[in-house]
């Protein structure tokens, strides 16, 4: 399988808007992806249909609790899960601190738990806080700026104790790209008897996901980065679900995946959840949905490092310009971070804007990158990053836009 771009931009209705009114427009992936209009449809019909709450003893709500269903077994096959081991919330940062005050109540002085450097604050204060209510230590895994962003993996042992228990770790960094070899993190917990929790919001539209192969017990994304609405996506290890309390309201059920889900789910988000999904699938070939997305994803990843080797090949010739992160397509999302010699990154961000090219600046949220780069003080980077949907011509336009900048 390959991608072939001009064939599935014209399913993006973003795209086309983008095309006559900015037509040297291309969108910023990280800060949110555009969704196909199947996307739109399937919303717009729970919508049309008169869609009503889930669990009453009449048809629109038979076909609310069909559509949570099959939003379930959707995520279900993206993860590499069962139906029964997702939960659905407002974003991901809602899943994550329910989740972390969850188990935080669980945890007693003298334990620690352990968080990275590398990792968006969506995966980094949930758990800190929940700590400091509970009394317990924090520990920090670094990564090395001078080493493409790479995660210090080779001083776990110092890092993980038998008084661990969790690890948070990213799978991809939103700011600098890295792709986390997360395995090892994992396999360190385990041996220690922690619990893990991954967060996929970046990586999901680029690369497969698989929570068996992890092992991990839990993993969090976001349908927004997947060409999906705005709602957060869990996966959760039954067993820990099960045997975890969750913080919940009477009425609530009692048992996962639905004690994880506050109050009254967005259905037509859920419906668009679905539908997303089954865009990724329909990029790929195989007998199953989950066949089609894995083929997808390979697609995509083989795509996307055209994109990024164009992009780092383009940013290499001009002075002036330090790319944060690895300097070669493997090992990372087309997501680069950039500083522009005297230039404040908001000012740069703008000045890409008035040519049509949209791009974040600051630490869009992943304050301990910043920190760690030393970039806090100076406001930050400016974001630069492509989607299986961008083209190479939109590539070069941003490469020239950004040397139009340098000195
Ligand atoms: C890596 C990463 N983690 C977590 C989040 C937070 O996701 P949400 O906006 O769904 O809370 C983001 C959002 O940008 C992200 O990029």
């Amino acid at each position: 399988m390959s991608i072939d771009v001009s064939d599935l931009r014209d399913r993006f209705p973003a795209l086309r808007r983008m095309v006559h009114d900015h037509p040297a427009a291309y969108l910023d992936g990280p800060g949110g992806t555009q969704v196909p209009e199947s996307v739109i449809d399937a919303m717009a019909r729970f919508m049309r249909a008169g869609g009503s709450n889930h669990g009453g003893p009449f048809v629109t709500s038979r076909e609310t609790d069909a559509l949570v269903e099959e939003a379930r077994s959707a995520v279900a096959d993206l993860f590499g899960a069962r139906p029964e081991e997702i939960a659905f919330g407002q974003n991901m940062t809602s899943l994550t601190l329910s989740v972390s005050r969850a188990l935080g109540a669980t945890w007693m002085v003298g334990d620690n738990i352990v968080v990275t450097r590398l990792d968006h604050d969506a995966n980094v204060w949930p758990w800190v806080i929940a700590a400091r209510d509970a009394g317990v230590e924090v520990r920090w895994i670094d990564f090395d700026p001078d080493d493409g962003c790479r995660l210090d993996l080779e001083h776990l042992d110092r890092t993980i104790d038998t008084r661990t228990r969790v690890v948070a770790v990213t799978r991809a960094s939103n700011a600098v790209g890295t792709i986390t070899d997360v395995h090892p993190v994992i396999d360190a917990a385990h041996a220690h008897g922690a619990l893990t929790y991954v967060d996929a919001v970046h990586y999901s539209p680029h690369g497969l996901l698989d929570v068996a192969a992890l092992r991990t017990d839990f993993l969090a994304a976001s349908s927004y980065k997947f060409f999906g609405p705005h709602t957060g996506c869990l996966f959760g290890r039954s067993d820990v679900l099960e045997r975890t309390a969750a913080y919940k309201i009477r009425p609530a059920p009692d048992d996962p995946p639905g004690k994880w889900e506050t109050g009254t789910q967005s259905f037509e988000s859920l419906a668009g959840v679905t539908a997303a999904v089954d865009y990724i699938a329909s990029l790929g070939k195989g007998d199953s949905r989950r066949t089609r997305i894995a083929s997808a994803m390979e697609a995509i990843g083989a795509y996307e490092r055209g994109l990024s080797a164009r992009f780092l090949d383009g940013i290499a010739a001009f002075g002036g310009i330090t790319l944060y992160g690895r300097k070669v397509a493997d090992g990372r999302t087309p997501t680069f971070a950039i500083a522009v010699d005297g230039v404040h990154p908001d000012t740069v961000a703008a000045a890409l804007g008035d040519v049509g090219i949209f791009v974040w600046s600051g630490d869009y949220y992943a304050v301990e990158v910043m920190r760690r780069l030393g970039v806090a003080d100076r406001g930050g980077l400016v974001r630069i990053g492509f989607v299986h949907y961008n083209t190479i011509e939109e590539v070069d336009r941003a490469v020239a836009a950004i040397g139009g900048l340098s000195t």
